[in-house]
């Protein structure tokens, strides 16, 4: 049945979804259906089509009391709404349903594993809220909570675990025919661990091993783990809050991180070998992927930095949106990320330019837009000093896209797009050109621009909110720069 608060919910959507143009959205890019979002949740794919959940608060654009929103696709880029499905209605989540996530049981039923938040008034008379992972099945629409809830408490964490931050469960059934999950614990010490549980029905779990831990580097918390094997690695993702920048990486605050490592099935224990950052750019946190039927391991991610999301742009009626899916390999130790080949199903018309000298700023013919993928190939030849891309111009605004070829530094910067508050704009990043070439994939749609670098060894994703009639692309160089292009405008309708 469902309860008051979700009904409260899905009436409210029904009623406010029209609020919201749907120009005033992106084309391909997930938004809420009103109101708040954050980490995707649940993504999965269920009786044909991907399901993809998310943190929601359909009420206001500010974070409040989670729900999950929900959408559904075919093919990872046209998505449709579905009402909202979980409401902070039980005595053991009524702070909060938090991230967690999903698979398709062998009985037909939709599985969902999220974290509970409990509101709990201590004798001092103070609020605590103590987080326990929780289940619920459904048919792609409906929910219920699992009578059994809360599936896994502190008492099932190793000693010194928090009981307060314990969250984000990550579930996964092996070819063993088993489940298991990885969720995030604070430690005593001011740090924490990913736990790994396993259980034989997914409703009764176990705790078998710490897999990592953030031991005084990388971040205290680490939030939204993911755990899986990619082109013979075994991967550990995680967004620690908190973390200290090294060099130019790492300067978002809350950062994401790919650890990549081996893991031994017979003891349970993951080996790091290497970390890296998965986007660079200023918008990027709390990625979850899931496995197609084709095999691919495809990611989505929380399109925002959490430092920035006080700030909502004056007439942005919602707030939030999810990357659009990556197709992910790893590749001499580089983790590899593309837009879901799907997306080349909505390319239109095709314009290229060859061997095009710049220097002056400059626009050319058919190079314009603000929804398209556009392939740059800069060559890196010494001929010039500085490389730079406006995208969105207007007459007050750009975003920009600088490369200087001496220092092996990619720069975005958003300072002129939109946004009137005085917060991080920019982001630097270490590029080298690869075979002679600096290559930038650059997707839009309409607020945000998701940059794959060098065939998707590295991103960067930013969102901007200036009007959409800010379409112009220029490009200048210090010195002569020469450049491809092949740009496709992406059409849905
Ligand atoms: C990450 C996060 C998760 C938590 C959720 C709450 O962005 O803090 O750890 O489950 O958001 O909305």
């Amino acid at each position: 049945m469902t309860s008051k608060l979700l009904q409260q919910a899905r009436e409210f959507e029904r009623e406010h979804i029209k609020d919201i143009r749907p120009e005033e959205r992106p084309c391909y890019h997930v938004t809420g259906g009103h109101g708040w979002i954050n980490d995707p949740n649940g993504f999965s794919y269920y009786k044909g089509e991907y399901h993809l959940f998310y943190q929601y608060h359909p009420y206001s654009n500010i974070w409040g009391p989670m729900h999950w929103g929900h959408v559904v696709s075919r093919d990872l880029i046209t998505w449709e709404r579905r009402p909202a499905i979980m409401a902070p209605d039980e005595s053991y989540d009524d702070a909060g349903c938090f991230s967690g996530s999903a698979l398709e049981m062998s009985d037909g039923r939709h599985l969902l594993m999220y974290t509970g938040v409990k509101r709990v008034i201590e004798p001092d008379g103070s609020e605590r809220h103590y987080q326990t992972q929780c289940m619920a099945t459904g048919d792609g629409t409906d929910y219920v909570k699992y009578e059994g809830n809360p599936v896994l408490t502190v008492k099932d964490v190793p000693e010194g675990g928090s009981p307060v931050d314990f969250r984000d469960p990550k579930i996964w059934q092996d070819t063993d025919g088993k489940f298991y999950a990885v969720a995030a614990n604070a430690t005593e010490d001011g740090n924490s661990a990913i736990l790994l549980f396993e259980s034989e029905d997914a409703f009764h779990w176990s705790f078998c091993n710490v897999l990592d831990r953030s031991s005084k580097k990388l971040g205290g918390m680490w939030e939204c783990p993911d755990f899986f094997e990619l082109d013979g690695r075994h991967i550990l993702f995680v967004s620690p809050m908190e973390m200290m920048p090294e060099g130019l990486k790492y300067h978002a605050g809350h950062c994401t991180l790919c650890i990549s490592g081996s893991y031994d099935k017979e003891s349970r224990s993951f080996s790091r070998e290497a970390v890296q950052p998965i986007d660079s750019g200023i918008d990027f946190y709390a990625p979850q992927t899931m496995l197609t039927p084709d095999g691919r391991r495809v990611m989505v991610a929380w399109m925002q930095s959490w430092s920035n999301t006080k700030f909502v742009p004056k007439g942005v009626k919602y707030f939030g949106q999810l990357t659009v899916p990556r197709e992910l390999s790893f590749r001499d130790g580089k983790l590899i990320q593309k837009p879901v080949r799907e997306l080349e199903a909505y390319r239109g018309e095709r314009v290229c330019c060859r061997q095009t000298e710049i220097s002056q700023e400059t626009s050319l013919e058919g190079i314009r837009g603000r929804v398209m993928d556009m392939t740059i190939r800069l060559k890196v030849n010494g001929e010039f000093q500085e490389f730079c891309m406006k995208f969105a111009c207007g007459e007050e605004y750009y975003t920009s896209v600088t490369y200087d070829p001496a220092e092996e530094v990619l720069c975005v910067d958003r300072s002129h797009s939109g946004y009137l508050y005085d917060i991080v704009h920019s982001r630097k990043l270490r590029v080298s050109p690869m075979n002679g070439e600096v290559t930038l994939r650059c997707l839009a749609d309409r607020f945000s621009l998701e940059i794959f670098i060098n065939d998707g060894s590295q991103t960067a994703s930013v969102t901007l909110y200036t009007p959409l009639s800010a379409d112009g692309i220029t490009f200048a160089a210090k010195g002569k720069a020469t450049i491809d292009i092949e740009k496709y405008n992406l059409s849905f309708s």
